[in-house]
């Protein structure tokens, strides 16, 4: 018998890996953000992100293994999450970095706590150590989500944006993967994912 105080559960999170089918509604979740400007996306609203940067994206993620995830609630696109090359010079082919954007209507639901963990796992699965991600110094929801998730504040770049009429500060927010720096990679010293290690300025 119901005692009546039960709590109702909660829906249900699936995640899974991103199909082209979930671009549209993962640009809807991009752009709403965008144009309300707390994530450091924000600052991309001049350029804005077209589905074809998307596919690319995925497609080039995927190509290498790396997580380029949605989250499911009832069938619909939640939020989503992926990681990319923290820099493409071979000296860094270990770190990451990392997004996440969760459906408006959904936020403070857990979405962005079942990605982030999911996202950290597969990384160090494949073999990385280190993630970072740049956030918003205002974004308190994304640096209480970090922390909570073992990541802890290693920099701020002061007054480093402008949007909406006044500078921003990023923070500079990272966690170790696996062993960390506690051990050499196996394959040391030949990089794991040389064709990521293109020509580039950073
Ligand atoms: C930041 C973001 C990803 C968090 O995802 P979310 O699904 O809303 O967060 P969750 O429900 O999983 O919450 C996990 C924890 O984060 C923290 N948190 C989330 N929202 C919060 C808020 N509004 N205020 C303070 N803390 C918050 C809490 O510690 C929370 O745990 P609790 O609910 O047990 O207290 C989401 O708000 C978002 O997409 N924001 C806009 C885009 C963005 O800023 N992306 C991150 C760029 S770095």
């Amino acid at each position: 018998m119901s005692s009546g105080t039960e709590e109702r559960k909660a829906p249900a999170i699936q995640l899974r890996p991103s199909r082209d089918e979930d671009v549209d509604a993962m640009l809807a979740i991009y752009r709403y953000h965008i144009r309300r400007g707390v994530d450091q996306a924000a600052y991309q609203a001049s350029d804005p992100l077209m589905p074809e940067d998307i596919k690319r994206r995925r497609k080039n993620m995927r190509n290498h293994r790396l997580p380029h995830l949605v989250a499911e609630i009832s069938g619909m696109i939640v939020g989503y999450g992926y990681v990319v090359p923290f820099r493409k010079r071979p000296a860094y082919r270990y770190a990451l970095k990392h997004s996440i954007y969760v459906h408006h209507e959904y936020m403070r639901a857990g979405v962005g706590r079942a990605l982030l963990p999911a996202l950290i796992d597969a990384s160090a699965a494949a073999g990385y150590r280190q993630m970072i991600g740049y956030i918003d110094a205002a974004n308190v929801a994304s640096i209480r989500l970090h922390e909570s998730c073992g990541f802890r504040e290693v920099g701020r770049l002061p007054s480093i944006g402008y949007k909406f009429g006044h500078w921003t500060d990023s923070l500079m927010m990272q966690r170790s993967l696996g062993p960390g720096d506690t051990s050499l990679p196996d394959n040391w010293p030949e990089p794991p994912n040389e064709k990521l290690a293109g020509p580039v300025s950073d």
